[in-house]
C-alpha cells in the first residue's frame, strides 16, 4: 500500500462522504472533508476476526451492514464513496456497485483500490471472469463454497505456515465458513476490472465514468486504484481544480447546473478565488484594449 499514491488520488474528494471497510487504514482525506465508516461488522466483531490488528485503532463504525446493502443511506445523498481493498471480500460485487451508485450523487466519486494480484498471495490464483460475476449475480447466490476452495487451494497452500503443519483442506474450508472469513472473493487486474465495469454498465445500466488511475508500482506498493465518477460529465473532468463546470469555458451557461456546487466548499471557494483572478485580469485587459485603441485613434 502506497500512503503517497492514496493521497494525491484522495485530493479527488470533497464534501461528505463514507468509506467502506476502513478498518486499521481509513483513507487520509484533504482537511474540511468529512467521512463515516460503514463495515459489514461492529468493531467488537472485527477484534475477534483480526486478532493481530489488537494493538492497532480501528475506526469507528457507524453504519453495520454489507456494502451489498447500504440500506440506511440515503438514494445520492453522499459526494464519495471511499473502498480500499474491500470490493474483492465481497461476494456478489454487482450488488455493491449498485448501491455505490445508488448513494452517490450525481457526478460523485467512488475511490476503488484492488490489490495487484500478480505481487500479492493470489498471484497463483486465475482473475474472475465477467462470465462468474455476471451468473453469480443472476442467480441470486453465489458460488460461496466454491470460493472458499479457490482460496485455500490457491492462496492458503502456498503459504509457509501450510506447508509446516498442512491441515485437512476440506476442513480448513468448513473452519473459514464456518468464521464467516472475509477472504478475497474475487481476483481482479486492472484491465479485467474494467471489463467487468463494461458489463455492469451494459447488463445494469450502472454507469460510472473513468477519470483517474494509478498502477501498482512492484517493490512500492500492492495495488492500484480507480477513480470512478457516478454518471458521465457533460464535458471532460481532467482534474480536481479544473473540475468546476461554472468556470468550465467549455460549458454554456444553460449546460450549467444551477446548484449546488457538486464539488463541495473548498472546492467552490479555490474556483471562487481563482475565478476572481481571471475576471480582475478581463477587466485590466478590456481596460488596456480601450487605452490602446483611444491612443491608435480607432
Ligand atoms: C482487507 S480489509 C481492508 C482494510 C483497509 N481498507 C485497507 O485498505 O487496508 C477489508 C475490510 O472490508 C470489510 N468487509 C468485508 N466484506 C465486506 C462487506 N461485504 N461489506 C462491507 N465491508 C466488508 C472487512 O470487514 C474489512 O474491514
Amino acid at each position: 500500500m502506497s500512503s503517497a499514491k492514496r493521497s494525491h488520488l484522495a485530493g479527488w474528494l470533497t464534501g461528505k462522504g463514507i468509506e467502506l471497510g476502513a478498518l486499521h487504514q481509513p483513507l487520509a482525506v484533504p482537511a474540511g472533508v468529512q467521512v463515516e465508516y460503514v463495515d459489514r461488522l461492529s468493531v467488537a466483531d472485527l477484534r475477534r476476526q483480526y486478532p493481530e490488528l489488537a494493538s492497532l485503532d480501528l475506526v469507528p463504525v457507524a453504519h453495520i451492514g454489507s456494502a451489498e446493502d447500504l440500506a440506511d443511506i440515503a438514494d445520492s445523498s453522499v459526494d464519495f464513496v471511499v473502498a480500499c481493498h474491500v470490493l474483492e471480500h465481497i461476494e456478489d460485487p454487482t450488488r455493491a456497485l449498485r448501491e455505490i451508485h445508488r448513494v452517490l450523487r450525481d457526478g460523485g466519486i467512488f475511490f476503488c483500490a484492488l490489490p495487484e494480484p500478480r505481487v500479492t498471495f493470489d498471484k497463483e490464483r486465475q482473475p474472475t471472469t465477467v462470465d462468474h460475476l455476471v451468473r453469480d449475480h443472476a442467480n441470486g447466490s453465489t458460488s460461496r463454497r466454491e470460493h472458499f476452495v479457490d482460496w485455500v487451494e490457491n492462496v492458503e497452500r502456498h503459504q509457509p505456515w501450510w506447508a509446516e503443519e498442512p491441515p485437512d483442506p476440506l476442513k480448513r474450508v468448513e473452519l473459514l465458513l464456518d468464521m464467516d472469513y472475509s477472504i478475497h472473493f474475487h481476483v481482479w487486474r486492472p484491465d479485467t476490472f474494467l471489463d467487468y465495469l463494461g458489463a455492469v454498465r451494459n447488463a445494469q445500466g450502472i454507469e460510472f465514468e473513468l477519470l483517474d488511475f494509478a498502477g501498482c508500482q512492484p517493490g512500492v506498493d500492492d495495488e492500484f486504484i480507480f477513480i470512478l465518477r457516478k454518471g458521465v460529465a457533460p464535458v471532460p473532468v481532467t482534474a480536481p481544480a479544473l473540475s468546476n463546470p461554472w468556470f468550465n469555458p467549455a460549458l454554456t451557461g444553460d449546460a450549467a447546473p444551477a446548484t449546488p456546487h457538486p464539488l463541495g466548499a473548498r472546492q467552490a471557494l479555490r474556483d471562487t478565488v481563482r475565478a476572481g483572478r481571471v475576471a480582475a485580469a478581463s477587466v485590466r485587459a478590456a481596460g488596456q484594449r480601450r487605452l490602446q485603441r483611444a491612443r491608435s485613434g480607432r
